[in-house]
């Protein structure tokens, strides 16, 4: 029978009693959808699924996409992007590490992806965790004057610029990539398409602009906003078992790889990644 449970107080639902390769009629599937819409992230533990199994049950929350072109994606499976990093015939299978500072994914395209969902199949004895923070939360928490000071902004994203913040240790951006790379600007409240719920959109550690605001200005505001987004309150730091399945909405959750011993232990990740999710509400 499927249950339920709030994985912390600020943030997740715990789904129990399904399998996610079995069929899940509407009613069951519906009321995990309102979870994973209203508390961000879905935690699905001791769970067994093939690439196509793991690219079928994603598909029943919106519409699955390659992500990244990257020669990490599954050859059979394009939309299955491996995140390891196990090397295999001299070759890494994966992308060695992920985001390991707050972010959302892709937030400096015109459409980031809506969500993703991360599948562990073999973890590290220790470290490799993932942590995630609620941005309904941190927005409903914030006093009511910083709520009206931010309420019209607009952020300015480049990915250009997060490149230092976000990978230190790749080469600067070419001169190809800087032309494709145009700056984007989202607001810095987002409406959930779903629920209508506000959420924080302030990134983790790139000081992004802000539309019509000098640097001296914006910088120790978005900052701040930042700080504040991830208090422990808000946020859940998940210690991966293999089998283990989590969903996040990329609309109102922040998340962050954490480190660990790459050079003696193993990690291998399959993740999906959502386009575009059906907007509409279950009917009661
Ligand atoms: C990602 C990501 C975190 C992790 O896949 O987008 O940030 O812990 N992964 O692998
Ligand atoms: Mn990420």
């Amino acid at each position: 029978m499927l249950e339920l449970r709030p994985i912390t107080d600020g943030i997740g639902t715990e789904v129990r009693g399904i399998d996610v390769t079995q069929d899940i009629s509407d009613k069951d599937f519906d009321r995990i959808y309102e979870a994973w819409i209203d508390t961000t992230i879905l935690l699905f533990r001791d769970q067994r699924m093939t690439p196509a199994q793991h690219v079928a049950f994603t598909r029943r929350f919106g519409e699955v996409y390659a992500y990244t072109r990257s020669q990490f994606n599954q050859d059979d499976h394009p939309e299955i992007l491996v995140l390891s990093n196990i090397v295999k015939d001299g070759k890494p299978i994966g992308s060695p590490y992920s985001g390991r500072v707050w972010h959302s994914d892709g937030a400096y395209l015109e459409r980031p992806p809506v969500g993703s969902m991360l599948y562990a199949r073999e973890v590290p004895p220790v470290g490799g965790d993932t942590s995630f923070s609620n941005q309904f939360g941190a927005y409903a928490a914030l006093p009511e004057r910083v709520k009206e000071r931010i309420a019209d902004l607009q952020v300015v994203i480049s990915r250009v610029r997060s490149r230092p913040y976000n990978y230190p240790d790749r080469p600067a951006p070419t001169a190809k990539e800087r032309a494709e790379w145009v700056d984007v600007s989202h607001p810095m409240v987002k409406v959930h398409e779903v629920s209508g719920r506000k959420a924080l959109n302030v990134g983790g550690n790139v000081p992004w602009e802000i539309v019509g605001m000098p640097q001296e200005e914006s910088t120790p505001l978005i900052t701040f906003l930042q700080e504040f987004a991830v208090l422990p309150r808000f946020t859940y730091r998940h210690r991966w078992r293999a089998g283990d399945i989590i969903l996040w909405d990329n609309r109102s959750a922040m998340h962050r790889a954490s480190p660990y011993d790459e050079t003696r232990t193993r990690r291998l990740m399959h993740r999906t990644t959502i386009s575009g999710a059906r907007v509409e509400r279950p009917a009661a």
